[in-house]
């Protein structure tokens, strides 16, 4: 016999959105339990995303969850678009009165999974076996072989699937009212982490004629950086030199600019998607981040989207869950999907933008430079930037 719990909501998903749910539902006086079949560890050791809009630090702070990114983390009041070696500030602060915080995704997780053990949570990391349970009946729940071997079931009120792009839940919406929406892109990033100091003290996006590359940061003395190569190319064979010729290729200009390098200790590459889940709730299920949606990182987007379902969530979750009334959720996808779509539409912009077609021809680099030349020359085009970049504010989305 599996050893049951019974709870409000039920998390499938113990990432960042799972764990920031289950904290806001926490504040709010309803229990969750959530679960994840990676280990702690193994999300940890996971590097993704760098940058935090202000309000998703906010949030931090708002939850309660820490506010060592104060410490830890640093604010950035604008970005460099470097094209063709020619560097092109964007000032979030003076453009847009915003900042964004670097501060990488590992360690949002890190202090969430931390606050949430503080506060008492329930979540079980490295679960196995994981089947979800009467999806459509009152009570959904799910079956696990927890980390200790025992065999678990739990149930809940709600069902909410924050479990990643390789998400089990979003097939929990019927198909026939299912549709999702999908894009390929016919490159993706070569992703290293190196030891060095830093470069610059902001990101900074570079597109040049041999492709795009990202300077991005970490610490003083640990850097994330980011090359534009074919899929299927064999970067990891690269040798070191190799890697950082390129990368110095790509920045290189008349301001004389130097790449400080260091001995690289990770390499991973990214694939380009760009995908959306609609609908993202069914009744009693509902789906948030990468469950239902993934974008490119050109626009440093992901986690940000994450964050801001769980606040278009939470809130109405709690309510639903203490009157136990599906009611209360309406208004959570379109809220969410208003700033899904945007941010879709952002982060390919970006994308398009800055990185070159295998097959351009010289007509799509020339109307492509034009098209830089139209955002990055006038005020006006740094300021839709800045404004998408750093976040739309929550207000006018009813978030
Ligand atoms: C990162 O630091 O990993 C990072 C930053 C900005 C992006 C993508 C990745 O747009």
């Amino acid at each position: 016999m599996p050893e049951t719990t019974r709870t409000q909501v039920v998390i499938v998903g113990a990432g960042p959105a799972g764990l920031m749910i289950s904290q806001m539902l926490a504040n709010r006086g309803v229990d969750s339990v959530a679960i994840d079949i990676r280990s702690r560890e193994e999300i940890e050791n996971t590097h993704r995303a760098g940058i935090l809009e202000a309000q998703a630090v906010q949030m931090l702070d708002d939850e309660k969850v820490s506010d060592r990114y104060r410490t830890e983390g640093y604010e950035h009041e604008g970005t460099d678009i470097r094209v063709n070696g020619v560097s092109n500030r964007i000032n979030f602060k003076e453009l847009v009165g915003a900042t964004v915080w670097l501060y990488p995704q590992t360690d949002v997780f890190i202090d969430l999974a931390n606050a949430r053990e503080r506060d008492g949570g329930d979540v079980r990391f490295g679960v196995s076996d994981v089947k979800v349970l009467d999806e459509y009946s009152d009570t959904p729940g799910v079956s696990f072989v927890d980390a200790d071997g025992n065999q678990q079931e739990v149930r809940g009120d709600f069902l909410v699937g924050s479990d990643g792009s390789r998400s089990i839940c979003r097939f929990l919406i019927p198909e026939e009212g299912r549709h999702q929406y999908f894009r390929e892109y016919p490159f993706a990033w070569f992703g290293i982490m190196c030891e060095a100091p830093m470069s610059y003290d902001e990101l900074i996006y570079a597109t040049s004629a041999k492709g795009f590359a990202l300077i991005s940061q970490r610490t003083e003395s640990v850097q994330r950086m980011y090359l534009q190569c074919n899929p299927s190319d064999d970067m990891h064979s690269w040798s070191e030199d190799q890697l950082w010729s390129e990368f110095q290729a790509r920045l290189e200009g008349p301001d004389g600019f130097q790449l400080k390098t260091g001995p690289i200790f990770e390499r991973t590459l990214l694939p380009f998607r760009s995908f959306v889940q609609e609908p993202m709730q069914h009744g009693r299920i509902v789906l948030a981040g990468d469950a239902a949606h993934t974008v490119p990182p050109t626009g440093a987007r992901g986690l940000n989207l994450a964050l801001s379902d769980a606040r278009a969530l939470a809130t109405r979750l709690a309510e639903a869950a203490k009157a136990n009334d599906v009611s209360k959720l309406d208004g959570y996808q379109e809220a969410a999907l208003k700033r899904i779509w945007r941010a879709q539409n952002f982060s390919y912009w970006m994308t398009t933008m800055l990185h070159s077609l295998p097959d351009e021809n010289p007509y799509d680099y020339k109307r492509r430079l034009g098209e830089l030349e139209m955002v990055l020359g006038h005020k006006s085009g740094r300021t839709h930037l800045a404004e998408a970049y750093s976040g739309w504010p929550n207000e006018e989305d009813g978030l």
